[in-house]
């Protein structure tokens, strides 16, 4: 199934700046979190038909410290706490994944950071079939 992309520096960023200082990123940047719980990146997503997708989150975090963030579908929690282990280096991105229902029509994908350090910085969110093999991103 096809996949479709959604661009952090795009999305409604709430406490969080769309910057550009750390390679890697696709689009024209990403979002770095405010460093405050509760930060968050809400994306408007548009699926074709009802039904089961995958969130996949790309993200880069240059520390040792885990940046967990809770991911909600059109208001309802679909993870409490998603684990954004850190990546090394502000430049090495990796992705993770959850799957989640989306309706048919327009969704909101949101990531709220869920501690005092806020969240990683975020460049895309790709939403797929579940079942998807997704190619490496750039
Ligand atoms: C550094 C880094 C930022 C990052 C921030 C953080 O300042 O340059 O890109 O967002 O650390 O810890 O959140």
């Amino acid at each position: 199934a096809p996949s479709s992309d959604y661009q952090a520096e795009s999305a409604k960023i709430t406490q969080g700046a769309v910057e550009s200082n750390h390679a890697g990123y696709t689009g024209t940047g990403f979002v770095n979190y405010d460093n405050v719980t509760g930060s968050s990146v809400e994306f408007t997503v548009n699926a074709a038909s009802a039904g089961p997708a995958s969130l996949d989150f790309r993200y880069a975090n240059g520390t040792t410290t885990d940046r967990p963030m809770s991911i909600a579908v059109n208001g309802t929690a679909v993870a409490g706490s998603l684990s954004f282990p850190g990546t090394t280096d502000w430049t090495t991105w990796q992705e993770i994944k959850v799957n989640a229902t989306l309706k048919a029509g327009a969704n909101t994908v949101t990531a709220t950071s869920t501690t005092a350090n806020g969240g990683p910085n975020l460049d895309r969110l790709r939403v797929g079939a579940p079942s998807d093999t997704e190619q490496p991103s750039v």
